[in-house]
């Protein structure tokens, strides 16, 4: 089986699964608790704290455990909106988010807020000067992911962050889920206020994810209760998943030339195809610069996304139509329609997405793979 779905989620590393078994046998004390068993468990929940706040440059009281990236969203933009609602009631994000950004919006629109949804460019890129103009005396947040789930677009953060800096009432929240501990993204440096992560995209559990959150900003939480991670996120830590989340991360540290080689193989993987397949438009920017390279979206127009899928899979091959999450609706893909694509092209999308333990030969048969199914499922559909 060849797995090139890693955007949808990435298999669990040996490591964090041995970590997590012995957490569950052997710490299984809820870290509220005032006796040993109860102590070991916090130690450990105040290590992977360190862990993730060490990735992200930051100091490890910024650090919030989530149940994963929707809840860390979530709470991030409706904890902004409750907390500064009197202060104005204006929102700017983008039409390509997650949906669990996109919704959240929705939602507060029904509540009477105002969103700007900022439009994109062909490679599906928001431009900051766009930014810079949507923003209101009534703005109170700004949010716009880093890497889109859809087709690996990597977003201007930093010029972002830089424009927002002179307006430091306005908080910025960027969702990190597809490229924390891929490309490197540190909150201080780049203006943010709050960040999302997610633990499963990078080989750890599911379930698990953090919130990163700015020294003096304030938010509502979502769930109130037992008062744990300082009051913004009650519940009983679910620590195999926090002990699990950080051994995941140091995993990532041991990983050298992620980035390049999935580069070099996306490079030899869109030749190949672009040569032998016809018409088939890549989706997002090749050059390099401004898409993860470990996010590859191709549109076959002509072709179902869901044939092509499960055309693959019995090559032994899985890889995605659209996001994960979306795929199951038989919609165009908002984020492609967003970036100019017609419904056609939007509805023939199939994205592969690598890990970290992705190897060359598996790229190269996925290629062979397609190469083999395109032109069949084409020819069917001609003859019918
Ligand atoms: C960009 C982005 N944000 C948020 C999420 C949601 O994360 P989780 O699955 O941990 O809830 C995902 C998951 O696909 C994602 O790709």
């Amino acid at each position: 089986m060849i797995y090139l779905d890693n955007s949808a989620t990435t298999k669990t590393h040996p490591d964090v699964i041995s970590v997590m078994t012995d957490v569950m046998n052997n710490i299984y004390g809820n870290p509220s608790s005032l006796h040993g068993l109860g102590v070991k468990a916090e130690r450990l929940v105040e290590q992977a704290r360190r862990v993730i706040a060490k990735k992200l440059d930051c100091h490890p009281s910024e650090i919030l455990f989530t149940s994963g990236g929707t809840e860390a969203n979530n709470l991030a933009i409706k904890g902004v909106a409750d907390q500064l609602q009197s202060r104005g009631r204006h929102l700017i994000t983008t039409s390509v988010e997650h949906p669990s950004v996109f919704e959240v919006m929705k939602q507060l629109e029904e509540k009477g807020w105002k969103v700007t949804y900022l439009p994109v460019d062909s490679w599906g890129r928001v431009s900051p000067d766009a930014v810079e103009k949507a923003l209101t005396d009534e703005t109170v947040l700004v949010s716009i992911m880093h890497v889109n789930n859809e087709v690996g677009t990597i977003q201007p953060i930093h010029e972002i962050g830089q424009r927002l800096a002179k307006y430091p009432k306005i908080l910025f929240h960027v969702d990190a889920v597809q490229s924390f501990a891929k490309i490197p993204l540190k909150p201080k440096q780049a203006g943010i206020d709050l960040l999302s992560v997610s633990a499963h995209k990078f080989h750890g559990p599911k379930g698990i994810g953090a919130l990163y959150i700015r020294k003096n900003v304030e938010i509502t939480p979502l769930l109130v209760g037992g008062g744990q991670e300082r009051g913004f996120r009650s519940g009983t830590h679910h620590v195999p998943g926090i002990a699990g989340m950080a051994k995941a991360v140091v995993l990532t540290e041991q990983q050298t030339n992620f980035l390049a080689r999935c580069q070099e193989w996306k490079e030899s993987f869109l030749d190949h195809i672009t040569s032998k397949l016809q018409p088939v438009l890549v989706n997002g920017d090749v050059t390099g610069e401004g898409t993860a390279p470990y996010i590859i979206s191709l549109s076959f127009p002509g072709l179902k996304s869901e044939v092509l899928v499960h055309a693959l899979e019995e090559e032994g091959v899985f890889v995605s139509s659209k996001s994960a999450c979306s795929s199951k609706l038989e919609t165009p893909s908002r984020v492609l329609k967003a970036m100019g694509r017609t419904d056609q092209e939007a509805l023939s999308s199939i994205r592969i997405s690598m890990g970290y333990d992705t190897t060359k030969e598996e790229i190269e048969q996925c290629a062979e793979a397609l190469i083999r199914v395109v032109p069949k499922l084409q020819q069917v559909v001609k003859v019918r």
